[in-house]
């Protein structure tokens, strides 16, 4: 499953004549609307680090989504923008003590943890407050499989979970991430298999939690794989497996239990393209000796397009629908050689008369875009960004 690009975004990319970062609000809305839909009961806690703009929180605050966040700096930017207090919860099991207390001065109630440390600064700093460990996952089948640095295994988690109740906290859920762009129903189903088994076990210790979190990991559509091969990932199948699990976890459990998931880049990221430049289409000879085309970009790893390393975007050529085209490595602007598509022999076909100058469209970047930039590594400032469907002068810096 594809996505082209939408009209209003396309619009939006086209009347624009500076660099931007062009979202459209109305389809991330549409995207949340048709996740519920198909997650029916499942509340969704957006992770904000895939989009951490205002006018996106507000939206989806609106429509009763809360707010995954990462830092008492995410928790404060959350409630600005009209999130709840009591529908934003800490999801990052890395936490000073400092960051706790900041987070419960500020209203959180709910936080992540997978291990007996976080457990002991929780009681001290946010006392009472209810906890959901995290079990760990293997991260096969993910683009970013986010395996070794977060949650423990289903038996730890049950240790875990019992230092939470003795220290006085609220042991209230489990959670597990699947991994990010996560492209097979499998891993879900490995996922669900094992918060089962944690459900059981921690049934026998008389504690019952009262909710799932089912991570982030849900795809964007409009990739393609470091090679250039269209990422298609088995939406449909992913939400069935989703639902079948958590009917299964609901019998295991026997008790009332929600659900509650973290989409980030499955709700913006193909609602959201950059409007980029041109530098230079040069030819030069490699080590090899081999001539070798570059399309250099004004945009790279360093200003919007973090993933360039791992992801292929789709990019269009406004002006040059027609006429010959030549394989080329793309890159960004800056003059560090990681600032590029990271496979040479993967190469992407290019028009061949591409100008300085000319607008390139950066299709389906609007993930972890604003919020992997830099101050303005190379005097590369970040992107402003901008809004489809409203006047090009509608634009905020970045
Ligand atoms: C705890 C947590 N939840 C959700 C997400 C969002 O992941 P994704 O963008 O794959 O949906 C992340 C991303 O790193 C995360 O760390």
């Amino acid at each position: 499953m594809t996505e082209d690009v939408s009209a209003p975004l396309a619009a939006a990319l086209a009347a624009t004549t500076e660099d931007r970062l062009v979202y459209d609000l109305a389809g991330i809305e549409r995207r949340y609307d048709t996740l519920r839909r198909e997650l029916p009961g499942v509340r969704v806690r957006f992770a904000m680090k895939a989009c951490p703009v205002d006018e996106v929180l507000t939206a989806l605050a609106r429509r009763g989504a809360g707010v995954d966040a990462a830092s008492p700096g995410e928790v404060a930017q959350a409630l600005r923008a009209g999130v709840p207090a009591g529908r934003v919860h800490y999801g990052n099991t890395v936490k000073s003590d400092r960051n706790i207390a900041d987070a419960h001065r500020l209203g959180i109630r709910t936080f992540a943890t997978d291990s007996p440390q976080d457990v002991a600064a929780l009681a001290v700093h946010a006392p009472g407050a209810r906890v959901f460990c995290r079990v760990a996952t293997g991260g096969t089948g993910a683009v970013w499989g986010l395996s070794h640095k977060f949650g423990c295994p289903p038996g730890d988690a049950v240790h875990v979970m019992e230092r939470a109740r003795e220290a006085g906290l609220v042991p209230a859920g489990l959670s597990v991430h699947v991994g990010s762009q996560q492209m097979t129903g499998e891993a879900w189903h490995a996922a669900l298999e094992d918060l089962g088994g944690t459900l059981r076990a921690l049934g026998r210790r008389g504690i019952r939690v009262d909710h799932v979190n089912l991570g982030g990991g849900l795809p964007a559509l409009g990739y393609r794989d470091r090679h250039g091969t269209p990422l298609d990932p088995p939406l449909d199948k992913i939400f069935a497996v989703i639902r079948e699990g958590a009917a299964e976890l609901r019998r295991i459990h026997g008790a009332p239990l929600d659900f509650v998931i973290e989409p980030g880049r499955h709700l913006v990221a193909d609602h959201g393209a950059i409007r980029a430049h041109v530098a230079r289409l040069t030819e030069r000879r490699g080590a090899d000796g081999e001539p070798r085309y570059w399309l250099y970009l004004s945009c790279g790893k360093f200003n919007g397009l973090y993933e360039m390393d791992a992801l292929q975007y789709r990019l269009v050529f406004p002006g040059h629908t027609d006429g010959p085209r030549v394989p080329a490595v793309v890159a960004g602007p800056t003059c560090d050689s990681d600032d590029a598509y990271c496979h040479e022999e993967a190469l992407v076909p290019v028009p061949a008369a591409l100008a300085s100058g000319d607008p390139v469209w950066v299709l389906s970047s609007g993930a972890y875009a604003t919020s992997y930039t830099t101050l303005g590594f190379n005097g590369f400032a970040p992107l402003p960004y901008a809004w489809a469907g409203r006047p090009e002068g509608d634009a905020a810096d970045g």
